[in-house]
């Protein structure tokens, strides 16, 4: 069901860039209803409706026939909360969002492999913690920047959804106090763009945590394109890291983003955990 979903999501991706006429600074789309093609629960289908109704970076939305699949297109602009992202010293990466249909898959394979809790280091609107909560996941976003921050909230409360929120610099947050028992954490940043200093801060916390590393694990965002990677080529650009720490593989799935919509490859995201 997951490999079809995120075939199909991709031939959605790929038909909608290539004809997309409009001129919004962002755009995704996200499926009406649920079909052989989109095998998605009904509620959760509207739940992602409802994140992006409810999420003021949208300032339009209409229906569209994409590769056979009646979709609803969103069109947003996020130059404002682009800029107040960067603005902070420890920032690892400004705020991009992966598309919400990707962030659900990524929170879908976070439950298939048996996780907990979801942890969302850089969480920009919340996209993946949103989909977490609704998942049964219990949900925590860190986010250095006030104003996104106040987004999410916004969010959460408009859509009934009580995940775990911290206005924080997620270089200096102390884990422990979320009392994580079997976490995945999703690194919001690509590793050559400053998602590595990120990587690595998050690492050296689990690893001071006591029995933590044996049931964390790790997400990565990397990119296969080619202006990006200059030394390290695998793994995304992640390959050192995932070897300095001895990290194992566990999935690679590909899924659109906000950066890779004008390109014809997608956003690599690994999951790995501890060996
Ligand atoms: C590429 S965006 C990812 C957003 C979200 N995870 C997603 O996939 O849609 C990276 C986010 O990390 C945040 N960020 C950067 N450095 C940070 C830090 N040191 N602590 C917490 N958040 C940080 C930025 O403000 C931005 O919102």
């Amino acid at each position: 069901m997951l490999d079809e979903l995120i075939k199909n999501l991709i031939i959605v991706k790929q038909d909608f860039a290539q004809n997309y006429t409009g001129s919004a600074h962002i755009q995704e789309v996200i499926p009406v209803s649920p079909s052989n093609q989109f095998p998605i629960e009904q509620h959760h289908l509207e739940m992602l409706h409802d994140f992006a109704q409810k999420n003021p970076i949208y300032f339009n939305s209409f229906e569209e026939k994409i590769a056979g699949i009646q979709c609803t297109v969103y069109e947003g602009d996020i130059n404002q909360y682009w800029l107040n992202s960067i603005k902070h010293g420890s920032s690892c990466q400004p705020f991009y969002p992966t598309w919400i249909m990707s962030a659900y898959v990524m929170a879908l394979i976070a439950k298939k492999l048996g996780y907990k809790e979801l942890v969302d280091i850089g969480s920009g609107d919340g996209r993946i913690s949103f989909c977490g909560n609704f998942l049964g996941l219990v949900s925590h976003s860190i986010e250095i920047d006030d104003v996104l921050v106040e987004l999410q909230d916004k969010i959460r409360k408009t859509t009934n959804q009580n995940f775990n929120l911290k206005c924080e610099d997620a270089l200096e947050f102390d884990y422990s106090q979320l009392q994580l028992i079997h976490p995945l954490f999703f690194i919001g940043g690509l590793s050559q763009m400053g998602g590595d200093i990120l990587a690595i801060s998050i690492i050296d916390k689990i690893n001071s945590i006591s029995n933590l590393s044996n049931n964390a694990g790790l997400v990565f965002a990397g990119t296969n394109s080619k202006k990006h990677l200059s030394s390290n080529l695998s793994n995304g650009g992640w390959g050192s890291i995932i070897e300095k720490y001895n990290l194992n593989i566990v999935d690679t799935v590909s899924l659109p983003t906000v950066w890779t919509f004008d390109q014809t490859i997608e956003t690599p995201y690994i999951y790995t955990n501890f060996n």
